[in-house]
Order: C-alpha cells, then structure tokens, then sequence
C-alpha cells in the first residue's frame, strides 16, 4: 500500500496527462496466491522437499527448484533454514545442475562420527546430502552425495559420484538415507519404480539389501513410530506422501503388516518427506502442495504444506497414521477468539468479524447429538465463492467441496471419518490464500486442497442441514505473515512492473522475460549518477534503464549480457533499438557485477565496476523514469540507487 500511495503521489506530482500501463508491483510475499504462513520459494518453480535435517538448531529445507521458470525445468536444490519449521530465512541455492546431471529428489542426513571421514579437518561432524542425479542424456538415474562442513552454507560434491550408479532400470531415484542403530549403518530406501533398500558404513559405500517387487513409488520414506506412545514401535513405509504401510523392518527388508492407506484425500498433498536428527524425537514431515499450474500465477509456483506430527494410534479399524499440524504453529497465531456451544439450527449463520484469507479454525461438533444430515462450515465466502467443509452424518464423510472455491480449480474431496469416542467430530481448517489444509479429528484425517479465490472474497459461514447441529467450542485465530520485509534494497519506489515477471528476491528486484521485461519505478531525473548490482541467473541480459518515457518505449538502456558476453549501451526511440556502444568481456551466470550509468546532457558513461566501458554522446532522451530490464532470460538488480 505505501508503495502505491507514494506511486500516485509521485505520478500527481509530475503531472503524467495519461494513464501508464502495467501494474504496480505487489508488495514482498504479497501477491494475490501468495501463502503467508506456508513455505514457497521467493520466485519461480518448486516441487518435492528434500534434505530435510536438523542441525545445530536450525531445521534445514531444500527442495527441488527451477530458478528460471514458474515450470518445471533443469532440478537444482533451492534452500531454506528455520528455528522453528514455519519461519524461513532463504539462502542461495545449494546444488547445481553439472556434468552428472540435474538434481533431483533426496534426503541429507548429520553425520554425527563422522563415519565419511569427509569431517576429519573440520571438527568431526556435518552434512551429508543424498540426491539423485538425472535427465543427463548420457546418463541414467543415479545416486551420488554432497557434503556441507559449513552448516549447509556451501556444499562440495563428492569427486566419486555416483555412489550408485544405476542398476538398469528407467526409474531410480530420490534416496532417503537414515541410520539405522540396531544395525549400526546407514539405510537407504530408493526408488522410483521398485522400492530398494541399500546399506552403507559411510554414505558413499553401498551394498543393496533388498527389492521389493511389489511396492512401487518415487519419494519413498520410512520410519519407526511409537503405537499409542508406548514402547510397541512400528514402522511406516510412504510410498510418495500418498499411500503409507505399516510393517515390519529389519535393516535389510520392509514387511508389510497392513496398508496401503492414503496419506491425506485431498489431491494437493505430495511427495512427502520427513526431517531426520529431530532434537525432541518427533517426526515431522512436509509435503509439496503440488496443485498450483493452473492458478495463473507468474512469479512463483508451489509450495510447501504446514509441517505435521506423525504417530501412530490404535482405533477400532486397526493402527493407523495419524497427522497434527506442528504445535510451532500457535507461536504463529495473531488474534484470537473463542465461542462456546451454539446450536446450528437448519441454514445458516454468518460468523461476523471472524473469516479473513489467512487463518486458523477449529470447530468441534457434536456430532452425536446432532439431528442434521450434513454440517460445516464455508471459508473463502464472497463474489459467488466459497470452500465448503462439512460432515455428511450418515454416510459418516468429511467433506472438502471447492467447486465454487474460485479460479476454475474445482473438485469435491471426501474422507471417512466416525465421531470419535466421544461422539465429537473436530474440523481444524488452515487456509492461506489459495489453500486449505483440513484436519479432521485431530488428524486421523487429512484434506490439503489449494484454490483460488478473489482477495475480497473473505467471508465465513456456519451451516446446517435438514435438522440441528451442535457445536461445542469454535476457535478462530488469524495467522501472522512470516515473511518480512522485502530483501529488495534501493532508493527508488512506486515500481510497476511493464512487462515481464518481476519479484523481489535476495538478489534484489528479479525479472524474467522472452524479449524486453521492463519493471520501472515512478523516480524520474535527467543528470544523474545510476547505479545497482546486476545478476544474471539465466538466459541474455539484465540492466538499468534510464530518462525512459512511462512505457519503455523511450528509454537509454545499459546491460549486463551474459548471453552475448558484454556490456551494451542502447536506446529505444519509439519502440526501435539503436545500439550506441558494445564492450566484450567475459561475464558468468550468477555472478553480480556492479554497473554504474553518469549521464550529463548528452554525455553518458558507463562503468563496470571500475572501469569506465562506453563514454558517447546521444541527445535522443534527457529525462524520464529510472528502471530495471530483462531480456530473454531472468536477472535480478540489487542496491539500486541514484544520486544527483
Ligand atoms: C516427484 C519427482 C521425484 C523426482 C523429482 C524431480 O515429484 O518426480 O520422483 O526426484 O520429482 O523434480
């Protein structure tokens, strides 16, 4: 909002006569489908969690990332660090694409004994990442291993990858490493296509234990649980965060005992993976909610699901998984308010002051003393939409109905679910934006659907049918943004993004475009000193623009351009380009150079770093709006200021 009031304010100054086109950029984190208490990546691609660890206090997320994209593309592992699985600090991307390959799904695991030897110089403990490497034409799907002794900050690949080559088959991937003490080794599960199970003294040294011919996933994962808290364990296969068994395990073969169960009814919940070396003994896991192509979002897509508790309860069916959502959570909580028992008669009732876009509610019913057929509650109201949660009570399901939920992404999701032994039935809803996580009876149930709704469609509804509904206690609480303010440094406000897809990242302000991308901030001036730290990720060129009329169309333009390696100096004079200087030199992807523009009159130069590259003179344009371009690829433009 400050940016677009100072934006007006600027426009009104200047007195522009016509309307400039392209939108005011939406604030850090705040585009209309941006999850606010949910993980997603600055900009661009995410899909599966992987490495997920906990190491000296920090809980650690990688996840497979295409940087230049908002669809899959060449894997590399994006990064990110929490104290607590919900607050997220962004570092730079971990692993890289090589000669190997890209890098796909895979786990990291504290090597405690530093039983690698890769920690001998460095005070005997680290981390060790276990990924596959993939889509190299020459080469199959294969395991290999990297290592971090600076707490994940940067990370070495081992020069003998793969540590498992592939054993010729289409499909092998996405390893989850453990170690497993009744053994004393390392245990791998791995597949893809078959589950495998490996050994290893050393994480680089492995010995196949098993196959199972049966048992056919990609991101499989699988741990011991506590049945009912007590000293009976268990363990859970997961066969890609959709379907879990429940079985038996002896450090060389997975035995069934029951399942395969789903995970969770919703269809956005995937790829499931959980963190290794917890400090308090839970198992928490996190999947990626994997539904967000169609949303017509530009600058970033998927995210993560909140992180949930697994154990493992006896109920009248047999054992089964049981998911909570983090009690980290409720450290997350804004307001809150609480309403005890109210009797739903049949229709329904407008929850004043409660609803909203980020929230928290859980509603307990009681479902035994109930006379209605069907009751709920609708989230996300307004302009025609809404997202129905409800409990059809004699066909005993616990319904998601998104069909008027917004954005075309519709569908209607239901679970099975009996009142529990109180006769209660809990619907614990998370939405954020464009999702919704349901947590039916504490979890015995899980829904995770994503959807669209306007940003104004906020509205929260309570209803009955066909009879009375009681309802014993209802908490509402909003969810605190936990992302700060944007990492984007400069001098300049009222950006408005003309063309292309513009976010602001750690980078600073990053674009990316086939053709010209122009993000234009509302500062104008003639003379100046112009100056910022260009970065680019992929594709050509990124660059600074200057005295440039409200469109781009007139505009002095001076880049970095990797693609043809050097530094041009150009102008656009109604929409045609003029090259006036080119100076070669050999410049690298992800790598920030310093450019700096002086224009005085008709005399412009420009410096890379400290070296003045062009010094011409062009009378074309001699004053106009300071701004940033992309062309064909994506770039980023921090600590971008002016001086007179
Ligand atoms: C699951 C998956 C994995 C693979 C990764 C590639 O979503 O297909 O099996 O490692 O995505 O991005």
């Amino acid at each position: 909002m400050q940016r677009v009031l100072t934006f007006l304010a600027v426009i009104a100054c200047i007195g522009i006569s016509r309307f400039a086109s392209g939108q005011a950029a939406p604030g850090y984190y705040d585009e209309t489908y941006r999850p606010q208490y949910h993980f997603s990546a600055e900009t661009s691609w995410i899909n599966d969690p992987n490495g997920l660890v906990h190491y000296q206090g920090e809980y650690h997320l990688f996840y497979q990332y295409h940087p230049l994209g908002i669809a899959w593309g060449p894997m590399h592992w994006g990064h990110a660090v929490s104290p607590d699985m919900v607050q997220w600090t962004h570092l730079p991307i971990a692993l890289y694409p090589d000669a190997l390959g890209d890098i796909w799904s895979g786990s990291a695991v504290v090597d405690e004994n530093n039983t690698s030897g890769f920690f001998t110089h460095t005070g005997g403990s680290g981390l060790v990442a276990l990924f596959t490497h993939a889509n190299a034409p020459q080469h199959p799907q294969q395991q290999s291993v990297a290592y971090s002794t600076d707490r994940g900050r940067t990370w070495t690949k081992y020069p003998g990858n793969p540590v498992i080559p592939n054993p010729g088959v289409a499909d092998f991937r996405d390893p989850k490493v453990f170690w497993h003490a009744p053994t004393a080794r390392w245990v791998m599960v791995v597949a893809g296509g078959q589950l495998r199970i490996y050994s290893s003294p050393n994480l680089t040294n492995w010995t196949l234990e098993s196959i199972a011919p049966t048992i056919d996933t990609e991101c499989p994962d699988l741990f011991e649980l506590a049945v009912d808290g007590g000293a009976t364990k268990k363990w859970v296969l997961s066969k890609s965060g959709r379907e879990y068994l429940v079985g038996r395990f002896d450090g060389r073969t997975f035995t069934p005992e029951g399942g395969p169960y789903p995970v969770d009814y919703g269809p956005d919940f995937y790829a499931a993976q959980s963190w290794s070396h917890m400090p308090d003994g839970r198992r928490v896991w996190i999947g990626w909610m994997r539904g967000d192509a169609g949303s017509k979002q530009t600058v970033f897509m998927g995210r993560m699901s909140l992180p949930r508790e697994l154990t493992l309860r006896t109920f009248p069916e047999g054992v089964r998984m049981v998911q909570a959502p983090i009690a980290e959570l409720q450290g997350h909580r804004a307001a809150g308010t609480a309403r005890g028992t109210t009797i739903l008669r049949s229709g329904t009732r407008t929850v004043s002051g409660l609803g909203g876009d980020s929230f928290e509610i859980r509603a307990e019913f009681q479902a035994n003393a109930s006379t209605a057929s069907e009751f709920g509650l609708r989230v996300r109201m307004g302009n025609g939409q809404y997202t129905t949660v409800g409990y059809r009570r004699t066909a005993a399901r616990l319904f998601v109905d998104k069909d008027h939920g917004g954005g075309g992404y519709t569908g209607v999701h239901e679970a099975p679910l009996v009142p529990d032994g109180n006769g209660r039935i809990v619907m614990h809803l998370y939405v954020d934006r464009s999702s919704l996580e349901v947590f039916g009876n504490d979890g015995k149930v899980t829904l995770t659907e994503l959807s669209y709704p306007d940003r104004d469609s906020v509205g929260l509804e309570l209803y009955s049918v066909g009879g009375d509904a009681t309802l014993n206690a209802l908490q509402f609480f909003r969810m605190k943004k936990v992302w700060g303010p944007s990492p984007f440094i400069t001098g300049l406000s009222g950006w408005r993004d003309v063309k292309g897809d513009w976010g602001d990242t750690m980078y600073g302000r990053q674009g990316r475009s086939g053709g010209d991308g122009f993000s234009l901030s509302s500062t104008t001036g003639g003379d100046f000193t112009y100056e910022g730290n260009i970065r680019v990720l992929g594709g050509y060129a990124g660059a600074l623009v200057f005295r440039s009329d409200s469109e781009g169309a007139n505009a002095y333009i001076a880049n970095i351009d990797v693609g043809n390696q050097g530094v041009k100096l150009f102008k656009l004079v109604r929409g045609a380009f003029t090259d006036l200087g080119w100076f070669p030199t050999a410049l690298q992807y992800n790598t920030t150079y310093h450019l700096k523009v002086v224009a005085r009159g008709a005399n412009i130069k420009v410096y890379l770093g400290n070296n003045l590259v062009h010094d011409l003179n062009d009378s074309s344009h001699t004053s106009g709006y300071f701004g940033l371009n992309v062309f064909n690829g994506t770039a980023a433009v921090q600590n971008v200021v002016t001086a007179p």
